[in-house]
């Protein structure tokens, strides 16, 4: 391989309906990012449908590595190392990009890295931030809300999960029982600027609780209540909006709080704590402006990728493979994509709910 300063890698992004190409040089210059969603076609069925996701992932994914490669101003043969989300994710999407990436690397004769979705959002601050290790990160995405200490590459040590339901499931089960559309974070984070955070009272689950674990579920609920008996318009759908939002920013800040103590006993009592938020609702920017105000009470720094780094990427999943191929290497071809694949594969043995280990492992 030539000068590894200067690497070109390429990163493959297909475990849920965004197909997303991106190249990042080693030097963490972004050269492109594209990312073709498919909320379009997802819209009509209120949520994801992962049979046409896949298939539209089949139909995206040429295109998008041409567009992605003009964009970078490069050739295919300038691509250094080749790769892909290999799991946690719906596996007829991981298992178009993790043939399409194995395939392009044999014959490019380049190596090929199979990448933890979770570990792409969790190392994003790293390439964008320059944010050093150790860290505590908050991730909160449409499958996961856990909080984990990042210790190192490939030393994370989960500090807690959602009991239930994700953060941003929540944000999208919220719009879907308004009417407003798919996905529902930006939605609701939309109608929310013209409304009321305190106009109606929902509950924030696990609040103020010791242990720093979420959940969401009769968050989910006493907004469907409260919804099914009401008359909705415009005004209410800003106020609803705003509310849960509201609710939801409360609950990730609170039990953030929490974590920060735990983590100070994981790290040199005298260094500043770094808190890193990654996933998808990471690009709200009301919980950004949350967040920020916890770090500065909390004597912490903060850190926040921007807003197109924090949904689904395929930069993030070039720049975690090229950290996984300095310390790892590259992965063999046999590599067989993972539905599941949790960043510490221990971390059940912490959590109530999570104490089984079903066929397909643990849960991520
Ligand atoms: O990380 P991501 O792109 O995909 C997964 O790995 O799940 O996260 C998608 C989730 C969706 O639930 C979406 O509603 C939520 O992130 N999201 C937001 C916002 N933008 C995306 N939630 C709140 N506010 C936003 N602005
Ligand atoms: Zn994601």
């Amino acid at each position: 391989m030539k000068n590894k300063n200067h690497l070109n890698i390429l990163g493959i992004e297909t475990s849920c309906d965004d197909t997303a190409i991106g190249i990042v040089r080693s030097d963490k210059k972004i050269l492109s990012n594209v990312v073709i969603n498919q909320n379009s076609n997802l819209s009509k069925y209120g949520g994801i449908v992962p049979e046409i996701a896949a298939r539209d992932h089949l139909y995206n994914i040429d295109y998008a590595i041409k567009e992605s490669l003009e964009k970078a101003k490069l050739k295919i043969e300038n691509i250094d190392l080749v790769t892909a989300t290999g799991g946690p994710g719906l596996i007829g999407g991981v298992i178009v990009g993790t043939v399409f990436a194995k395939s392009l690397a044999m014959s490019l004769d380049k190596p090929y890295v199979a990448v933890n979705h979770l570990e792409g959002h969790a190392l994003t601050a790293r390439l964008s931030e320059n944010v050093s290790y150790p860290y505590l990160l908050l991730l909160v995405s449409g499958g996961h809300t856990q909080i984990i200490a990042v210790l190192g590459y490939g030393n994370y040590k989960r500090i807690s999960s959602t009991l239930d339901d994700a953060a941003g499931e929540t944000f999208d089960k919220a719009a879907k029982i308004l009417g407003i559309g798919f996905p529902g974070g930006p939605m609701i984070e939309k109608m929310a600027l013209n409304g009321s955070p305190n106009s109606y009272k929902l509950p924030r689950p696990l609040y103020k609780s010791k242990n720093p674990n979420f959940s969401f579920s009769g968050l989910k609920t006493a907004f469907n209540q409260i919804v099914s008996k009401t008359d909705l318009n415009e005004e209410i759908i800003c106020n609803l909006s705003a509310s849960i939002q509201k609710s939801i920013s409360d609950c990730l800040v609170d039990r953030t709080k929490s974590a920060i103590k735990l983590f100070q006993t994981m790290i040199d009592e005298d260094s500043k704590v770094k808190i890193v938020v990654a996933g998808g609702v990471a690009s709200n920017k009301f919980i950004r402006n949350e967040l920020q105000k916890l770090c500065i009470e909390n004597d912490a720094s903060f850190f926040a990728p921007p807003i197109e780094l924090c949904t689904d990427n395929g930069a993030m999943i070039a720049w975690a493979g090229y950290e996984k191929y300095n310390c790892e290497g590259s992965t063999k071809l046999e590599f067989k994509p993972r539905p599941r694949w949790p960043l510490d594969p221990t971390a059940h043995y912490t959590n109530p709910i999570q104490k089984t280990v079903g066929k397909g492992g643990v849960k991520a």
